[in-house]
């Protein structure tokens, strides 16, 4: 049976998605079958993270709908075929609740058919982690080493934390001289205020901010400290032993 994992926050912008897509494409690129489910349902963007925004026809809503098939509204990456997404839709029309009642029963009946399902999550104040969170699933917190991102993490991962699987912090974007010049708080003072164990560190990098502009997985890039550090986080996950990256 497959893993569940919500990539949650509470602050928007952190880089849920962007690290959604990547720790995907790498559990893809070791073997994984992974899917990836949009569940920004007024904001999807995880299509063009992908670079498969013009393959996506139907999505989730249309399913919801009756208007196609899981298999039709799942698209395969042309370039990694372990790796699938199911994208959120173009016009929210439906009760977004309903919809999140949806993906997670969806998100439960997927589980024997792959190893991975992603849930890309909206930012906010976590209403919908009420509907989307439940024993049989994982949580990854995303946080910035910024006070605000930390102090609305650790609200998502209290949710996460009393009705969820395993609760798991990344830390994304660290910035090492601004952390060394004391602008910004240091790891432990993140992990500390967040009170979840740290499977994750991920560097400041510019060539993913264009990655994910230009529609490109990082594991198709040469190798940056960013992707290591991503991969490393991916193996984490599938349950190895890697040391944190030194960046
Ligand atoms: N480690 C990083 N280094 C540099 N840029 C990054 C990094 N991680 C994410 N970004 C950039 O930060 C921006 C926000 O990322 P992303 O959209 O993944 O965040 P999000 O948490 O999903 O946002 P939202 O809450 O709006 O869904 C993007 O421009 C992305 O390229
Ligand atoms: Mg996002």
């Amino acid at each position: 049976m497959g893993r569940v994992l919500l990539v949650a926050s509470g602050k928007g912008g952190v880089g849920k998605s962007t690290l959604t897509a990547n720790l995907a494409a790498s559990l893809a690129e070791s073997g994984r079958r992974v899917l990836c489910i949009d569940g920004d349902l007024q904001m999807r963007n995880l299509d063009i993270l992908l670079g498969l925004s013009d393959q996506v026809l139907f999505d989730l809503q249309d399913i919801f709908l009756a208007r196609c098939d899981f298999d039709k509204a799942c698209v395969r990456h042309p370039e990694h075929p372990n790796l699938f997404l199911l994208s959120a839709p173009v016009v929210l029309s439906e009760d977004p609740y309903d919809l999140y009642g949806f993906i997670r029963r969806l998100a439960e009946e997927k589980r024997p058919e792959f190893d991975f399902v992603f849930i890309d999550c909206p930012s906010g104040s976590g209403d919908y982690l009420e509907v989307l969170v439940h024993r049989g699933v994982d949580v990854l917190v995303v946080v910035t080493p910024e006070p605000a991102a930390m102090r609305d993490a650790e609200r998502t991962a209290a949710i996460a934390a009393g009705q969820g699987g395993t609760t798991r912090l990344i830390i994304n974007r660290v910035r090492k001289t601004l952390v060394n010049r004391g602008v910004l708080p240091d790891m432990d003072d993140t992990i500390d205020a967040c009170e979840v164990r740290l499977i994750g560190l991920v560097p400041e990098d510019i060539r993913l901010y264009v990655s994910g502009a230009e529609g490109k997985l990082l594991c198709d890039l040469r190798r940056t400290a960013a992707r290591t550090a991503i991969e490393n986080t991916a193996k984490r996950i599938a349950g190895k032993s890697v040391p944190l990256a030194k960046f």
